[in-house]
């Protein structure tokens, strides 16, 4: 009996030896076809700690480090092989173009390996909108790109980031979000780049495309697309960031009543290259404005009339004779979009009907 039992606990000794293997060979296969997504973080209230569970305003943004907004999430392990990297550690409202040189970099050069699958950036929600779209000219590759951020910070009771990054991890490991630019993806929506904005400072909901709606929206890690913008991104884009290290200075006057030149005349002595009018209605010009602006054209600064409205397209030769003026519009882009768009134009051209054809372009 003694031989027999030993000789049934070996047998089962090397069955559980087996069965491991087997299993942890079925792991290993697994994780192996499971996409590979690289979560670049830089900051913001998704990573911001307050005093208490019930404090969502007056918190302390860009605290956690990567690797603990990652473990917050153990279910990522089921969507992706999630690596992490600390590219920045900045609330977004102090977002710099240097950052914006240095993440762009960093995502081409991670998306051009084929053992990364997409990337997912963690942000400050106040200017995610601006890091984007500015993601949206300048990547490389037609792998997902996706942002993600959150309105409560990490130690908040029901805070949204770790959802927000369970969502966004597995809209960068879908194979369906490839080829449609950078997305942009909280509250289970996912946006476009071009077209998203924060509307509300409080609100989980906060980000919307007033003029254009959602892309999609993502469900128990699913994601679902319902539209695609019809504007140039990512791989079709004439921008390339390789070789550059400062974007031209490239700023934006706000439009109001009796506003004046003090601002405008104030870029231009600091050496702006381009400047964005965010004017009142369909990008009007004001009376006690307009030379100034007609005078800082001559100097060969570039123009673009915008509009504060938020929505619609500012009409070429409506409120103004942009052909008379050799002044840009800026479609449906808002003013700090256009921005953008007129600082990356600005490394390849001045030339006013090039720079036009852009807006109408991406
Ligand atoms: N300081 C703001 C930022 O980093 C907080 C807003 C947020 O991230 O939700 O954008």
């Amino acid at each position: 009996m003694h031989m027999h039992k030993s000789r049934w606990q070996t047998a089962a000794r090397l069955a559980g030896c087996a069965l491991f293997a087997m299993l942890s060979a079925a792991a290993g296969a697994q994780q192996e076809q499971r996409p590979n997504v690289v979560i670049l973080a830089t900051g913001g209230t998704i990573a911001g700690t307050a005093a208490t569970a019930t404090q969502v305003a007056g918190y302390t943004a860009a605290k956690v480090p990567v690797e603990q907004l990652i473990d917050a999430v153990p279910d990522l392990k089921k969507v992706a092989n999630v690596k992490g990297e600390q590219l920045a550690q900045v609330a977004s409202e102090s977002m710099t173009n240097d950052v914006w040189l240095k993440l762009a970099k960093r995502i081409n050069v991670l998306l051009a390996q084929p053992d990364v699958d997409g990337i997912v950036i963690t942000h400050g929600t106040d200017t995610l909108e601006e890091t984007a779209y500015f993601l949206n000219l300048v990547v490389k590759s037609r792998k997902p790109v996706v942002l993600v951020g959150a309105m409560r910070p990490s130690t908040a009771m029901s805070a949204d980031g770790p959802f927000n990054i369970y969502n966004g991890v597995a809209v960068a490991a879908s194979k369906e979000s490839a080829g449609r630019g950078v997305l942009v993806s909280l509250n289970d929506q996912i946006n476009s780049a071009r077209d998203v904005t924060k509307v509300n400072t409080m609100t989980l909901d906060t980000f919307r495309a007033p003029d254009f709606g959602l892309v999609g929206y993502v469900v128990g890690a699913q994601p679902s697309f319902y539209r695609a913008s019809t504007r140039k991104h990512t791989t079709d884009t004439e921008f390339d960031i390789t070789n550059v290290e400062t974007l031209p200075p490239v700023d934006i006057v706000y439009g109001y009543a009796n506003m004046n030149r003090v601002p405008l005349d104030a870029f231009v002595a600091a050496g702006d290259k381009g400047i964005i009018h965010a004017g009142v209605g369909d990008g009007s010009l004001a009376a006690q404005v307009k030379p100034a602006l007609i005078e800082t054209r001559k100097k060969g600064v570039i123009i673009v009339r915008s509009s504060r409205t938020g929505g619609g397209p500012v009409v070429r030769n409506g409120e103004a004779n942009d052909d008379e003026l050799d002044f840009v519009v800026s479609d449906t882009l808002t003013p700090q979009k256009a921005r953008i768009l007129l600082m990356l134009a600005l490394t390849k051209t001045n030339n006013t009907k090039e720079i036009q054809r852009m807006f109408y372009t991406y």
